[in-house]
């Protein structure tokens, strides 16, 4: 175990009582003191605005645990755990909470010098927050003594000019090196195996180039819509910024990048920023050849029920035109992704919950063998069907390779087969939540899995022409439960397929 990771530490969350800390904060850390991977000397300090006490804020974490728990709680442990928990009731914008705050952490043998500080809260509020913990003297220097890190959860700016000015209001009071932006997806264990899947076997390092893939196609589709109130955000956001602009570029980055020079967190962001400056929209006449954006229409699923529509739902002004869903077409200019599409979707109320990268090759150059697609003994002849190396994200985390191969029999006729890697089948036991890696990472000072300043800049930079033209990108409508615009599939002009629904 690293000794930094057991350094003594006060985490204060801002937006205790929210969902967030509930559901992800609270069973990551406590996952973590479960297997013993926090300091021995730890605080957890709740801030937020309704009136609780310590005792009652605890019972509330204990109950959360025993819902969203990943590792089984037993009551001691939850017990033992919440001790190390205090609520402190305050409002984030007003700056005599933070003299107050100030005054509960001088006490040294309690809370620990080391600070985390979790802003789970608005965007609007991050600069407020942390210009009255800079002013109030609870921010420690970047280097030396006691350290101070603050983690700021999404989403980072609505377009290029809010992350901007974020990033300039956040780097005025804290050095880069004690910002760590999240993006939850970094944390899944899928998603880190990329990079080690691609540049720690030698074979498919000199296949992935434009010599040898048509194309790219990531999604994130999810059954989800409106549900637990989130309409409010989303429909202020949608499916681009909410999803795209963090987790599906994040995504390409990493099945794209070039290798790094180690495995230090500049170096591979390094790898990361270069590719999405040099990524674009590839829009040939005009940016709806790149782009299409989608809402979900009411329909039934497959008992009968009826989906409401996305301008039907909770807090969605009834004349929205947010996207519910979005698929891009994107090029990256560099001498190993000429001309290779690479497509990306994500939407809500989908048909399947899928996160999945999908590597297409290019179909082999003589078409020696008929390829058949059976069901038991009944076969149709089909096109040839190219190899497919799959990253599936989740659910079914795992590697998956598609082959062509010979039927058994006296024809010589070629069936697609699967060969496989899945994290259940090879290792037991649940894999870590995003959060308890992230967290720990925090702890340990760890920015690896964090976005930098420039990464994030370069995200937006990259979308800002959707952005910009999105009056001119209507959005199509598309039923509940299906797999997103149908017409998104023109997305695929030159390549091998279209979309992966399944
Ligand atoms: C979040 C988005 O970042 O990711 C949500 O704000 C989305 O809208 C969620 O549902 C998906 O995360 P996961 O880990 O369930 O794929």
């Amino acid at each position: 175990m690293n000794e930094r990771m057991m350094e003594p530490v006060t985490i204060v969350i801002f937006g205790a009582s929210g969902d967030l800390t509930h559901r992800k904060l609270i069973p990551a850390l406590y996952a973590a003191f479960q297997q013993s991977l926090l300091p021995e000397q730890f605080r957890i300090v709740g801030f937020a605005r309704r009136a609780y006490e310590t005792e009652s804020f605890r019972e509330m974490l204990a109950e959360s645990l025993r819902s969203f728990s990943r590792v089984e709680t037993d009551e001691d442990s939850v017990a033992a755990f919440v001790e190390h928990v205090e609520y402190f009731r305050g409002d984030i914008s007003a700056e005599e909470a933070y003299g107050r705050l100030r005054d509960l952490l001088s006490d040294g043998t309690r809370y620990p010098e080391n600070r985390v500080f979790y802003l789970s809260i608005i965007p609007d509020l991050f600069e407020t927050a942390v210009r009255s913990l800079k002013e109030a003297g609870l921010v420690s220097a970047a280097e030396g003594g006691a350290w101070t890190r603050v983690v700021v959860e999404k989403p980072f700016g609505r377009d290029l000019g809010s992350a901007r000015t974020l990033n300039g209001a956040l780097l005025r009071y804290l050095d880069e090196s004690q910002v760590y932006r999240i993006d939850h997806y970094l944390g899944k264990e899928t998603v880190q195996n990329i990079l080690s899947f691609r540049f720690a076997n030698a074979i498919f390092e000199p296949v992935f180039n434009r010599t040898y893939i048509d194309h790219i196609q990531i999604t994130a589709s999810e059954t989800v819509g409106m549900e637990m109130g989130r309409g409010g955000y989303y429909d202020e956001y949608g499916a681009l910024r909410d999803m795209v602009t963090n987790h599906l570029l994040q995504l390409m980055c990493l099945v794209t990048m070039e290798v790094p020079s180690d495995l230090s967190a500049d170096a591979i962001r390094n790898e990361k920023v270069k590719i999405l400056r040099t990524a674009k929209l590839d829009a040939e006449q005009s940016i709806s050849d790149a782009v299409f954006r989608g809402q979900y229409v009411a329909s039934e699923d497959a008992s009968g029920k009826r989906l409401k529509g996305y301008l039907e739902e909770d807090r969605i002004r009834p004349d929205s035109d947010t996207e519910s869903f979005v698929a891009m077409r994107l090029m990256i200019d560099n001498w190993r992704w000429a001309g290779v599409p690479i497509l990306l979707r994500t939407g809500k109320r989908m048909a399947k919950k899928t996160t999945e990268i999908a590597v297409q090759f290019k179909v082999p150059p003589l078409e020696l063998f008929q390829q058949v697609e059976c069901e038991g003994d009944v076969c149709d002849v089909t096109k040839i069907k190219p190899n497919t190396l799959l990253f599936q994200i989740q659910p079914n985390e795992g590697i998956f390779l598609r082959l062509g191969t010979k039927r058994p029999g006296m024809r010589f006729v070629v069936e697609d087969v699967k060969m496989d890697f899945s994290y259940s089948g090879t290792w037991d036991g649940t894999l870590p939540e995003a959060y308890e890696r992230l967290l720990l990472d925090v702890l340990h000072g760890d920015s690896t899995l964090f976005t930098r300043s420039d990464e994030v800049e370069a995200e937006w930079s990259l979308v800002q022409p959707i952005l910009d033209h999105a009056a001119a990108l209507k959005p199509f409508a598309y039923p509940a439960g299906a797999w997103g615009v149908e017409e998104a599939n023109a997305l695929f002009r030159g390549c091998e397929g279209t979309w992966r629904n399944r």
